[in-house]
């Protein structure tokens, strides 16, 4: 057994097959694998006999999937209105130039994603960055320059 084949399988079972199991078969790839290649998603669709055009529906609606590979941290920031407005442009720039990424880009040594989100749902701290799921408000420079550091 290919061993995409053998971790679906694995990810199914742990579900009993169950269609209704989808989505959190899905999560559980996604966080093994780090990302849902075309290959992981086809197969899910044919070992849970579930649609493959359902299976890709879920796995691009969602934003808890990837269907690109990301890198081993990845930086979120928030570019809400209301973080916007809070200065989330020179936020991303900052960031940006310190990682040497566009938002959406991966690095090439797989390290780090910038990403960006529209709300997080804590506007009143904006601008607000995530890495790897911690919430920072405000960061200066300095506090980014420790965080990326602490990630190495
Ligand atoms: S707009 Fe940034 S947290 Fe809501």
């Amino acid at each position: 057994m290919n061993h995409v084949r053998e971790t679906v399988s694995k990810a199914v079972d742990s579900y009993n097959g169950s269609k209704d199991g989808l989505i959190q078969i899905l999560l559980d790839l996604q966080s093994e694998l780090g990302w849902l290649s075309g290959e992981v998603l086809r197969e899910v669709s044919q070992q849970l006999a579930v649609p493959v055009t359902r299976v890709y529906q879920i796995a691009s609606y969602y934003k808890a999937f990837s269907l690109y590979p990301r890198g081993q941290h990845i930086i979120t920031v928030c570019m809400g209105t209301a973080c916007q407005v809070r200065g989330s442009v020179r936020l991303l720039d900052r960031i940006s130039t310190m990682l040497n990424l566009k938002p959406g880009e991966t690095s090439s040594d797989m390290r780090f994603s910038l990403e960006t989100v529209n709300c997080l749902g804590c506007c009143a701290m904006g601008p607000v960055a995530v890495v790897d799921g911690v919430y920072y408000t405000r960061p200066s420079p300095p506090d980014l320059e420790k965080i990326f550091e602490s990630v190495k």
